[in-house]
């Protein structure tokens, strides 16, 4: 069985000699175009001119487009047309395509980019979230507003009221790889590469602006170098550029943003404001809570509303909250589109209720545990015999019934309580929080915090239609196994999981399963791979369409030998009939002689799932993933800066696929999330131009800045709901543990001063508001 082996990455030893093949690595036809988008100059207003003329004589230049060539704009958005490829009279953010160079080489095209003149009439521009509630400028009529009991009375009768607000930053994807796409001529339509999460979407959008049926637009991803949400929607642009001067000119057409084009077009993660107001009992039990969300959305939709629901339905994390109101305004700004980013506002929603607990607890003089662990969701009950991981559950079968979301959804796998005791004992937390308070005590110039962040998170697309995949998959004579599948590579290990399900089920080693580039023609109208629901589905999807062949190979093995089908079993490369074996390779190739079809597709729908998205009720996912981590940071208290001393961390992926795999991506995930909320600040200046558009700028964590102490465990228990190998989805549930990295920073300057004020720390906690905090603290 080679499903939950820690067998490494199947591209690593490409990857680290740099001979995997990224598309700009893609040797072209002679004869490829490159092009460039020219940009807005200005956040808001109205194109009162335009002059080309020196982009077009500019060297190399074939061609340029802008809006007059268009009798109808083509569309770029995922979900409401409202994102035109080239601005349309208006523009509605600085860094907005207006014009398209198409030229010999990517330089020149990029070159003259820069040579466009355009004049604007400006309009006043809607930078932040308050600019836009002032001009009641969002995506939806009014906020959207779920609610579960009376949180109004259940505060006003609380013997305590907390309250306060916090801003969130939002964050570049940063991904290896820039943006980029290529487009090549075919007699009777286009074939697309793209570095996408979404082939399908990207099939449809081009398809559409070429007005071509799907079938004739194929699309093709190998991998990307990186993606983390920001390939789901943001390569559409690229792809129908190239597509549209690659049919017009009948030559291939590239186009690959360099870094600040990219920061400067691109959406990031959603930024926001979170207004929370909570009562409760002397001990720290919440009765009831109130969470405003204020999310700047940018100028487009894009996936701006499901990212904005998922932050809400975040927004109790592990804790049973009875009586709660959420409001959340989804603010329609002149910035970049934000968009998809690992976690799609489940972090946005996480951290709220977080900081709650840190101020609750700050409050109460208690540790923040404490006040965890009288909040929690009830324990589930055990999952049977033989998991063995339980240590000091809170279960009891008289107390059994499971509780409810605000989104009255049964929680019926909670386990974090089993993961924080677990955890608490192996990162010797109770202990090190004495230590650290006694260190601070006689340390006045640099001072420790330590903070510890529980995580559920919940794994199924919210558009309840994208929860299904499909799978091609072919064994050849030889015994060899091609295996496609609708999911995308992106870093994550995805092909490998696959090539793993499948190996198990034709009992081979996996080296025998070739998994291809993700391919429209091979698999259709797949979803993106994205909610880290790829391996779930298409481990699934794949799983189904070797099964069929197996089958079938039984079938006839069984009937040539006169024995029952069942009694065949496929292992160590091997198919073994009774006390008779035969090497698969030699059972295929007698399949094959007999006619029997060695090709099938495999398809998956996640079962159990419903959910009404305006009442914000129903079970929207089909389980939850867990986990937890304990920092400990320093900070120097004179100049801000600061340091992760070391880093635990449990995390629950079910019965792991690969548990290789799977530590790195609770490793990068956490790296990425601390990032979030500490180094990595996006700044836009009163015109509205991001200022911080390249890597000089703009700080995400380097290798220096992981850990030093770094323990990465993963929870050994099996998914209570029936996913592939009983695994859980693991992608992006451990992004969310980088906020103990940001609440350590806090707790470490709630040390400085008297102790009686809370620190509001506001993310990202960059060195210079680490300082800002740390003064207010101390000048009380
Ligand atoms: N890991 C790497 N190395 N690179 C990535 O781009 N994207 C993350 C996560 N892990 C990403 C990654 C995001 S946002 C998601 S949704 C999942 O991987 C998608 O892949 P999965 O569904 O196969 O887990
Ligand atoms: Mo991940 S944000 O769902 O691509």
């Amino acid at each position: 069985m080679t499903m939950g082996k820690p067998l490494p990455h199947d591209s690593a030893p490409l990857h680290v000699t740099g001979q995997a093949r990224y598309l700009d690595d893609l040797p072209l036809p002679a004869g490829t175009l490159h092009a460039a988008f020219g940009l807005s100059t200005c956040a808001h207003g109205t194109i009162t001119a335009i002059d080309l003329s020196a982009v077009h004589s500019a060297p190399g230049v074939v061609k340029v487009y802008a809006a007059a060539d268009f009798p109808e704009m083509p569309d770029c958005s995922p979900s409401t047309h409202d994102e035109p490829l080239l601005a349309t009279g208006e523009v509605h953010y600085l860094g907005q395509p207006v014009f398209l160079v198409i030229a010999d080489t990517h330089l020149n095209a990029r070159k003259a980019a820069r040579l466009g003149k355009i004049t604007y009439a400006e309009r006043p521009a809607l930078l932040t979230v308050d600019d836009a509630l002032a001009a009641n400028s969002r995506f939806e009529s009014g906020p959207i507003i779920w609610a579960k009991g009376d949180a109004a009375t259940a505060i006003a009768n609380a013997p305590q009221v907390i309250e306060g607000t916090m801003e969130v930053g939002g964050q570049e994807h940063f991904y290896l790889e820039g943006q980029i796409a290529a487009a090549l001529p075919q007699e009777d339509g286009v074939h697309i590469y793209s570095s996408t999460q979404h082939p399908t979407e990207i099939q449809h959008k081009v398809a559409h602006a070429l007005h071509l049926p799907m079938s004739a637009v194929r699309v093709e991803t190998r991998r990307m170098g990186g993606g983390f949400g920001g390939k789901e929607s943001q390569g559409n642009a690229l792809a129908i550029a190239c597509a549209i001067a690659a049919r017009d000119l009948n030559r291939p057409c590239k186009l690959r943003y360099d870094r600040d084009d990219d920061m400067m077009i691109t959406g990031k993660r959603h930024d926001l404001r979170i207004n929370y107001r909570t009562g409760i009992d002397a001990e720290g039990r919440i009765l009831g809570i109130d969470f405003t969300h204020l999310i700047r959305c940018g100028w487009a939709q894009d996936l701006s509303l499901a990212v904005a629901d998922r932050a809400m339905l975040h927004a109790d994390n592990c804790y049973h909250l009875p009586d709660i109101r959420i409001e959340s305004h989804r603010l329609k700004t002149n910035t970049q589109s934000a968009t998809a980013y690992r976690g799609f506002g489940g972090p946005q929603g996480i951290v709220g209720i977080e900081r709650v607990i840190d101020h609750i607890a700050h409050a109460l003089k208690k540790d923040p545990n404490a006040i965890r662990k009288l909040n929690y969701y009830r324990a589930a009950g055990p999952t049977g015999p033989g998991t063995g991981h339980r240590i000091g559950s809170t279960y009891s079968p008289a107390n059994s019934a499971p509780q409810t979301t605000p989104y009255f959804m049964e929680v019926e796998d909670f386990i974090g309580q089993d993961i924080t005791d677990a955890l608490e004992k192996s990162s010797n937390y109770a202990a090190r929080r004495a230590e650290i308070a006694a260190w601070n005590s006689t340390n006045p110039i640099l001072k420790r915090g330590l903070a510890f962040t529980p995580v559920k998170f919940g794994i199924s697309f919210t558009l309840t239609w994208l929860n299904q995949a499909g799978a091609l998959v072919h064994v050849y004579q030889d015994g060899s196994i091609h295996l496609n599948h609708g999911g995308t590579e992106m870093g994550q290990g995805l092909n490998q999981k696959v090539a793993q399900v499948a190996a198990s089920v034709f009992g081979v080693d996996t080296a025998q399963v070739k998994i291809t580039a993700t391919d429209t023609a091979k698999v259709p109208n797949t979803s993106a791979t994205a909610a880290s629901s790829g391996a779930d589905m298409n481990g699934m999807a794949a799983q189904n369409a070797c099964q069929i062949i197996r089958d079938r190979m039984a079938d006839f093995l069984a009937d040539k030998l006169g024995s029952r089908a069942n009694d065949i079993r496929f292992e160590n490369g091997q198919v073994h009939a009774g006390a008779q074996s035969y090497p698969f390779a030699q059972v295929a190739s007698w399949a094959y002689q007999a006619r029997i079809s060695l090709s099938s597709t495999g398809f998956y729908a996640t079962p159990k799932i419903t959910w009404d998205r305006v009442k914000g009720q129903g079970r929207p996912f089909l389980y939850f993933a867990y986990g937890a981590a304990v920092t400990e940071v320093v900070i120097d208290t004179l100049t801000g800066e600061n340091r992760i001393l070391r880093t635990d961390i449990l995390h629950d992926a079910g019965t792991s696929l690969n548990p290789a795999l799977d530590i790195g991506q609770v490793e990068g995930a956490y790296v990425q999330g601390a990032g979030w909320l500490t180094t990595e600040e996006l700044v836009w200046n009163a015109k509205g131009a991001l200022t911080t558009h390249a890597p000089s700028t703009y700080k995400i964590p380097a290798c220096s800045d992981r850990p030093p102490i770094f323990n990465v465990a993963l929870w050994d228990e099996p998914n209570r709901e029936d996913t592939v190998g009983k695994s859980k989805a693991v992608g992006e549930p451990p992004f969310n543990l980088g906020i103990s990295a940001f609440l350590a920073l806090s707790d470490a300057i709630a040390a400085c001063g008297d102790g009686s004020r809370y620190p509001n720390l506001n993310a990202p906690a960059t060195p210079e508001r680490i300082l800002m905090a740390v003064q207010a603290q101390r000048h009380v």
